[in-house]
């Protein structure tokens, strides 16, 4: 019988699981969708049963795809690897019940009690963790939780699902998710006393940080799959997305397109200060990054707003126009992320006149994806030689040709969805031995940059964000 790896990519919108091969092949798939609500402005809420609910049905629907018509097991599963949605915090009882809902990473609720966070506390922050104290990362999260439910135990949303795999008897978390949560000690690899008690949240509420590839445990009472099959790697999406782009030297950038946008380059040594943690195997891998508050979530936001079906209507719509003539979408609709960093800016849609059709409002959308991916490319110190691409929106041409556009360099949109999956996988099946670098066999849709405008494209973009900042900060990634 074949062996696979059954990798599971836990996402905002989605669970997806994928069985995958020593030679990097996806053997079936299966897809489940994740509720997401939003009770108060600024607060982004899910369930955590309902995430755990919707993993075991990606599984069961990637199984039953496995097994086809003689619904019988077709492959043997070897292994099982992770890779999650980060920042983004659940909190459990001694009994594994939730204390309340997962706290979305796009949830702003503490920004206030962010803002009157000592100043100390952001410096130790930015020279521990290469991060900034923002309300989209875990730690605030977790002090509001701890704060209503003190006995709580809290984690990444890699940390809930390892517990709920290994029958409720890990917490554990991998090194990756940890260094978004503001807490983890990226030179120490450890989590850090002073920002623990910064904080407020107590080393005994947390998970175990472990490497990347260190095992989590092994599987115990899941539905549809035998005990004692061990979680091999776990890593945060977008790194996942990273590793499995084989993106692993200076100059080679990859852009992850999901609900937000996130930009990752390796480094070959660490910057104080100024980088953040990929993963850990036996060495640590650092990395720049930038991540965009809302990517797909702003084509979507168009899509509903010009009354169309999907983001593919709104795709076709803007292709319709050869630009979208002076109009620009800044998508600040819950402040901008990196590399402006202004939580209290909102969005705009500016520079139009009475030729405006909707047609140049959907092309506004696509350039604003593209826009924010190139802002943070402008602070990548050193020459770009790749930009490769991945998440749902890269099937549009439209889009990829833009980004190359205004890039001005060329864009490789990976061939595949399942992208972070097959990172996590590949980490996985490299942990037991088996030979891989499956990005080098990976077909790739090429996108040269032809557009004359970039220069003054990229102005117009940048004088329509000035106009919705509300602090003049300098441009920084991470
Ligand atoms: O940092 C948030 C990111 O991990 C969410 O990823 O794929 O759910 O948009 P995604």
């Amino acid at each position: 019988m074949p062996q696979a790896v059954l990798a599971v990519d836990q996402g905002t919108t989605n669970s997806k699981a994928a069985l995958i091969s020593a030679d990097g092949r996806v053997l079936s798939t299966g897809s489940s969708p994740v509720a997401l609500t939003t009770p108060h402005p600024g607060w982004v809420e899910q369930d955590p049963e309902n995430i755990w609910q919707s993993v075991l049905k990606a599984i069961a629907l990637c199984l039953n795809a496995a097994s086809g018509a003689a619904r019988t097991p077709a492959v043997e599963v070897v292994g099982i690897a992770l890779s999650t949605q980060r920042e983004s915090v659940v909190g459990w009882d001694r009994s594994g019940r939730p204390v309340g809902s997962v706290l979305g990473w796009q949830d702003v609720r503490t920004s206030s009690w962010c803002a009157q966070l000592p100043a100390a506390v952001d410096e130790v922050v930015r020279r521990r963790t290469g991060l900034r104290v923002d309300a989209m990362f875990s730690a605030p999260k977790m002090r509001w939780l701890l704060d209503r439910s003190p006995d709580a135990r809290v984690g990444t949303v890699d940390s809930w699902l390892i517990h709920r795999l290994t029958g409720c008897r890990e917490h554990l978390t991998d090194a990756g998710n940890a260094a978004r949560t503001l807490l983890y000690d990226l030179t120490a690899l450890d989590w850090s006393t002073e920002l623990l008690e910064g904080f407020g949240v107590p080393r005994a509420a947390l998970a175990e940080v472990r490497p990347s590839n260190a095992g989590f445990g092994s599987t115990k009472d899941v539905p549809g799959l035998s005990d004692g099959i061990p979680i091999v790697a776990v890593l945060a999406d977008s790194h996942a997305a990273m590793y499995g782009q084989g993106c692993t030297q200076t100059g080679m950038v990859k852009a992850t397109y999901g609900t937000g946008s996130s930009v990752m380059t390796p480094v070959d040594e660490f910057v104080p200060g100024g980088c953040t943690l990929a993963w850990l195997t036996d060495h640590p891998v650092y990395a720049l990054e930038g991540n965009i508050v809302s990517s797909g979530a702003a084509l979507a936001w168009t899509a509903d707003l010009l009354g169309l079906p999907d983001v593919g209507a709104l795709m076709a719509l803007a292709a319709t126009v050869p630009s979208a003539e002076g109009v620009v979408l800044v998508p600040a609709f819950a402040g901008l992320g990196a590399p402006h960093w202004d939580r209290e800016a909102r969005a705009a849609l500016t520079g139009m006149s009475s030729s405006t059709t909707r047609a140049h409002i959907a092309r506004a959308a696509v350039d604003a994806v593209a826009h924010q991916i190139c802002d943070i490319t402008d602070t990548i110190p050193g020459e770009l030689t790749t930009l490769r691409a991945d998440g749902g929106a890269t099937v549009s041409d439209l889009l990829m040709q833009t980004q190359a556009d205004l890039l001005g360099h060329p864009v490789e949109a990976a061939d595949v969805p399942e992208i972070s999956a097959l990172g996590a996988a590949e980490l996985a099946w490299t942990t037991v031995g088996a030979s891989t670098n499956w990005s080098q066999h990976r077909t790739y849709r090429h996108f040269t940059p032809t557009a004359t405008d970039r220069t003054h494209r990229r102005t117009t973009w940048s004088t329509a964000v000035t106009a919705t900042r509300t602090t003049p900060t300098q441009p920084t990634p991470t």
